[in-house]
């Protein structure tokens, strides 16, 4: 496996006359990866001739410095995890040479997808993933781009941002990958004490019983059962919770509509999101 660290020489790679005409799959990351993660690096292997996996921990989409600081990271487990699983390129920038100076970002209209949940409760969130994301697809111009769908606000934005700026990049969404227990994947797992990953089984144990009693007239009901659920478990604390259509990620207007609930809580300081189709 290659492993570059500035664009000049990744592009001087992809650029080489051998590859003319491959497709490259790209697979963003923030390291400390996971069987997740390499789901979306075997599908990219599956689709595409060159599979390039980055790493790189975007300070612009933390609002809160407490938790980049904190976010895992392990390059050279990394490193490893990639090699087995058969990725071509890993490529690890510094900050400067992802944002360096002078760089303007264009600004994307997402059209309120970003406003619920994620975004309305980690502000410029979804402007630091745009950014990060699009200067990824300016520079490596893959033809298919694979996200997982726990982050599946942020597979929306990004499919939103795509549209915007016709960068001619296949989003390929791909499912969630639960630990035995059902807890979903997650880098951020890996800052869970044994206990924590115990308690943490509640999220997608509440989601199941949500998709198992949800009609599209008690939502408010379904709401209060599971915020009581919550309270009652002093280890965790509900953020939010929210039913939403699927396709806008607006309030479900009708039962044609995709309904899909999502949530996210805080444990042991740690932030976990989760969601799941109620059809
Ligand atoms: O999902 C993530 O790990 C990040 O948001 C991404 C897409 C790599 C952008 O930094």
């Amino acid at each position: 496996m290659l492993v570059y660290r500035t664009f000049s020489d990744l592009r001087k790679y992809l650029d080489q006359k051998d590859l003319f005409g491959k497709t490259i799959g790209f697979v963003p990351t923030m390291g400390a990866l996971h069987k997740g993660h390499m789901s979306l690096v075997q599908k990219s292997n599956q689709l595409c001739d060159i599979s390039v996996t980055s790493i790189f921990v975007n300070p612009a989409q933390f609002n809160k410095v407490e938790d980049l600081k904190k976010y895992p990271r392990n390059e050279e487990v990394d490193i490893q995890m990639l090699e087995v699983n058969q990725c071509d390129v890993v490529f690890i920038p510094e900050v400067d040479e992802v944002y360096p100076e002078g760089l303007v970002s264009p600004k994307v209209d997402l059209k309120g997808i970003d406003l619920r949940m994620e975004g309305k409760h980690r502000p410029g969130h979804f402007d630091g993933v745009v950014q990060v994301v699009g200067r990824f697809f300016d520079q490596i111009r893959p033809q298919k781009a694979f996200f997982g769908e726990k982050d599946f606000q942020q597979v929306s934005v990004i499919e939103q941002m795509e549209r915007v700026l016709n960068y001619k990049v296949e989003i390929v969404r791909c499912a969630i990958v639960r630990e035995d227990s059902g807890l979903a994947m997650s880098s951020r797992n890996k800052r869970l004490s044994d206990v924590g990953l115990t308690q943490a089984v509640l999220i997608s144990e509440q989601l199941q019983w949500v998709k198992n009693n949800f009609n599209f007239s008690n939502g408010n009901e379904i709401q209060r059962a599971l915020e009581k659920a919550f309270k009652t478990d002093a280890a965790m604390e509900l953020e939010y919770f929210e039913i939403v259509d699927e396709v806008n990620l607006q309030p479900l207007k009708s039962t044609n509509n995709k309904a899909r609930a999502f949530m996210a809580v805080e444990l042991e300081g740690i932030r976990l999101i989760d969601n799941i189709a109620l059809y």
